[in-house]
């Protein structure tokens, strides 16, 4: 009966260890095992290279004990035996000393470089002979949902999709407008910390286009636990390349002016400029600070709050009850006011909301 019990436990805890393993497999949009870019990269090398070291001492001291067991059975030696006495042995103490003192020296080499090197923005300051910045810059702020994302040198803002050209390092100041988030990209790199207090800075590179993804996009998310939302504070990330950046950052800084009108005969126009445009800016020009997401790009994201299918269906429910989805966020309450048929107005108003069309 026990042994029954003991060996239905073997099967349980190894069937729960295969399901997190195989989450572990990774999908590419989202894995630090499928890193995306030199951050990643280098630091899912420096994850390989510390398991390496562990795994050769769990396999020498596996060895040991096994060889000793195997050799100093009492019955091969019989009972009488009195095994060689070695406590007090300097040389012994000095081995086991030593060996895990150079492990750590050898361990600590690749993470003191690698920690320099990420933590290295001098660039962010360089420019060019007329004077403009020659590294993309982007101030993230994090706030109580969402996420913020200011281009300071193109005068453009969007939120919770960040967009960014591949292959070269671009630079972030990370800070937090209410309380501490962190930035995290799993299969670019991160992740730091979102501060009220003070700025944090570091670069990543993006090794490559987001477009043959499962969403088309990789995927973001707050790591430092801020509220009831937290899990769901997701954003994510287009990775393009250099052209099709500028691109869209010349559409970003063509919607100038873009205002809604609460005179315009658009019912939802109007109800957004009466109800949400307080909060919610439309056009991509602009700096850091709104009150709520810039939806100046709303049509071209891929996500409704950065959590629910993009879709109207699901933007309606967002706007008529934004605590079901996320608990504790600060438009809960905001649109109580508006009838159905002005918020089915308003999502038709917001995805209609592009500069990628
Ligand atoms: Cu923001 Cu967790």
């Amino acid at each position: 009966m026990m042994k029954g019990l003991k060996k239905w436990r073997l099967f349980s805890l190894l069937a729960v260890i295969t399901v997190f393993l195989s989450a572990c497999s990774g999908e590419d949009y989202i894995s630090t095992l499928k890193p995306a870019g030199e951050v990643g990269q280098d630091q899912f090398d420096l994850l390989i290279f510390s398991i390496s070291i562990m795994t050769l001492v769990v396999v020498v001291v596996s060895f040991l004990y096994l060889y000793a067991f195997a050799k100093f059975r009492r019955s091969k030696l019989g009972e009488k035996h009195m095994p060689k006495q070695v406590e007090g042995s300097h040389t012994l103490e000095i081995i086991w000393a030593v060996i895990p003192i150079v492990l750590l020296l050898i361990l600590s080499v690749p993470t003191i470089l690698s920690t320099y090197k990420f933590a290295d923005v001098k660039a962010m300051d360089e420019v060019d002979e007329e004077g403009n910045k020659t590294a993309l810059t982007v101030n993230v702020t994090a706030k109580l949902y969402w996420w913020e994302f200011e281009y300071p040198e193109q005068g453009i803002v969007t939120a919770q999709e960040l967009v960014v050209p591949t292959g070269e390092r671009v630079y972030f100041n990370l800070k937090a407008a209410d309380v501490k988030h962190s930035f995290w990209i799993p299969a670019v790199g991160g992740k730091m910390d979102n501060n009220v207090e003070n700025v944090n800075k570091f670069w990543l590179e993006f090794g490559k286009e987001s477009e043959g993804l499962k969403d088309g996009v990789f995927y973001g998310k707050c790591a430092e636990l801020c509220g009831p939302s937290h899990a769901l504070m997701d954003f994510k990330v287009k990775t393009v390349e250099r052209a099709e950046f500028d691109a869209w950052v010349a559409s970003m800084q063509a919607t100038e002016g873009q205002t809604a009108s609460v005179d315009s005969t658009d019912l939802g126009e109007a109800t957004f400029a009466q109800s949400c445009l307080g909060c919610h800016a439309v056009s991509g020009v602009g700096s850091t600070g709104a009150m709520g997401p810039n939806l100046a790009t709303f049509a071209d994201r891929n996500r409704v709050a950065g959590i629910l299918e993009h879709n109207k269906e699901n933007l309606e429910s967002w706007i008529a009850n934004p605590e079901e989805y996320k608990p504790g966020n600060l438009m809960t309450g905001k649109y109580s006011e508006l009838s159905p048929e002005e918020i089915s107005a308003v999502a038709d108003y917001i995805m209609s909301l592009s500069v990628e069309k």
